[in-house]
């Protein structure tokens, strides 16, 4: 117990933890959402004084050609999986002072996207590649103190942990954490095809353990076994203990809450600085924006074929288009919204039905909406410093990146108050002159609307209040230090010097 406290609180006394990252994407060599910003960037705010980190990702064929470049070969191995002896290649790269590891195997990750339609090879994918994390941790020579799961396709690495890892000497006492970043994917398949995937005995299928509703669950596995469960905002941890944000599991972490934290997400202000933004026409700052920032929207409009005019309130969306999102609730209003004196500038790609939606109302409002259904980095960044708001309706929001670049940029955001939507916008009270967005409570399109042309009065009739929330929204701090010092401390807690397993 001595020990413990000394270890634990003097630096002196420290010993370097290894922390080892395992998820299916992350920035700069893969990305298809928010999960590979945090993969990406959390490892660089990790004190390197008392912590080696280290990420393993898959090493997909559809990775950019310049960043499979970087990737060194390092060794291979045979490892049963699936019934087979499987190749198992492991690549690195060093990136901003993280160490990349890279899991190869042809088969697997040789599609021209980075996930599949099959859930059930899915399951197989991603066992595979849990499975050959583990297994090239002796052959790379090392042995992390503790390793960070996120999402459910890392779900099974707690699990076999405790399960097929415990026996040796090497793997006993690695402690494992799993961040969700989205309930709303499991990782499910029917009980008998998951078994013989991942090789566990028919008692690791019982609904104490990996079986929900009939079906296996990886996700579920890595949230019964982990040491400690994080999710992405205060809000959303709360949300996924009650049944509307459950999406079923919410029994399951009810009864580990005193696991389960919240941490808000950082995002990486390097990257998103109007001041530096080498993809914007005019930079600015937090002292010249008055100016300098609708030098940006005249671009756009420019560029867009949108009607010329600085005046005009131009709202950004940049987002994944699916359900999350709330775009049926845009869709819902959309004639009305288009009454108004407004532009509508909206970036991304995603369900067929809200691209051809916002195509749609691109046609019939040409000069007002302008529907860009592609990924664009560079377009992004021109979204986020043109616009003077940002429009964020989601049904459900673990965190959200966007309105943190929104409000950087000084574009003002627009969003119903829910998961990290609600703890990183403060909405606009007029009386005492504070907030930094606006915000709606229920998911009700005309509720929505209200929100909207509230917005749009302040912008056109108290442009000086609008300028006020623009000074506040710059000034907020989302950078990832804070958070970062919220996962050493947990790190900490679940390493201590003295490991009283191991007595
Ligand atoms: C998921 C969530 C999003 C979160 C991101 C990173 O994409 O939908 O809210 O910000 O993961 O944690």
């Amino acid at each position: 117990m001595y020990l413990r406290t000394v270890g634990y609180y003097n630096i002196g006394g420290f010993l370097m933890k290894k922390i080892l990252f395992v998820a299916s994407e992350g920035v700069p060599f893969i990305k298809t959402g928010g999960l590979a910003d945090v993969v990406g960037s959390l490892p660089k705010y990790i004190d390197k004084k008392y912590f080696d980190v280290r990420v393993f990702l898959p090493k997909y064929a559809c990775m950019k050609q310049e960043m499979k470049d970087k990737l060194r070969y390092v060794t291979n191995f045979y490892m049963d999986f699936n019934w087979q002896n499987i190749y198992v290649g492991i690549f690195e790269a060093e990136v901003d002072g993280v160490h990349y590891y890279f899991i190869d195997n042809e088969f697997y990750w040789s599609g021209a996207k980075v996930y599949n339609d099959d859930p059930r090879y899915e399951i197989e994918r991603y066992t595979y590649f849990c499975k050959a994390v583990l297994s090239a941790l002796p052959v790379i020579d090392f042995r992390p103190d503790l390793i960070h799961c996120h999402d459910w396709q890392t779900g099974i690495i707690p699990v076999y942990l405790k399960e097929r890892f415990a026996g040796s000497d090497f793997y006993r006492g690695i402690k494992s954490v799993i961040t969700i970043h989205n309930l709303k994917f499991q990782g499910k398949w029917d009980v008998k095809t998951v078994q013989s995937i991942t090789g566990l005995p028919d008692y690791y299928f019982t609904p104490d353990k990996l079986e929900s509703y009939k079906d296996a669950n990886l996700l579920k596995g890595g949230i019964v076994f982990a040491d400690a469960i994080t999710t992405v905002s205060d809000t959303y941890a709360e949300e996924i203990k009650t049944p509307f944000f459950g999406e079923g599991l919410d029994p399951l972490l009810r009864a580990r809450s005193n696991s389960l934290r919240g941490i808000v997400n950082g995002i990486d202000y390097s990257d998103f600085d109007p001041a530096t933004d080498p993809h914007i026409v005019k930079k600015y700052n937090a002292v010249n924006f008055r100016k300098e920032k609708v030098k940006n929207k005249h671009a756009l409009q420019e560029e867009l074929g949108l009607t010329v005019d600085d005046k005009k309130m131009m709202i950004g969306i940049v987002s994944r288009l699916t359900d999350q999102k709330g775009l049926d609730l845009i869709a819902y209003i959309m004639d009305e919204l288009c009454q108004d004196d407004i532009q509508l500038v909206v970036l991304g790609t995603g369900e067929e039905r809200y691209e051809n939606m916002f195509r749609h109302f691109d046609w019939k409002y040409n000069n007002k909406v302008s529907a860009n259904i592609y990924y664009s980095d560079a377009l992004s960044h021109k979204i986020y410093a043109a616009c003077d708001a940002f429009l964020m309706p989601s049904l459900f929001e673990p965190c959200g990146l966007s309105q943190l670049m929104a409000l950087h940029y000084g574009t003002i955001p627009i969003v119903r108050q829910t998961g990290g939507l609600k703890d990183t916008v403060e909405p606009y009270n007029e009386y005492e002159s504070t907030g930094t967005g606006f915000g709606f409570v229920n998911y009700n399109a005309h509720e929505m609307l209200a929100t909207i042309r509230y917005a749009e009065r302040i912008y056109y009739d108290r442009k000086r209040e609008w300028n006020k929330m623009i000074d506040r929204a710059m000034a907020v701090d989302f950078s990832w230090e804070v958070s970062a010092k919220k996962y050493q401390e947990m790190y900490m807690w679940l390493c201590p010097d003295y490991d009283a397993d191991k007595e």
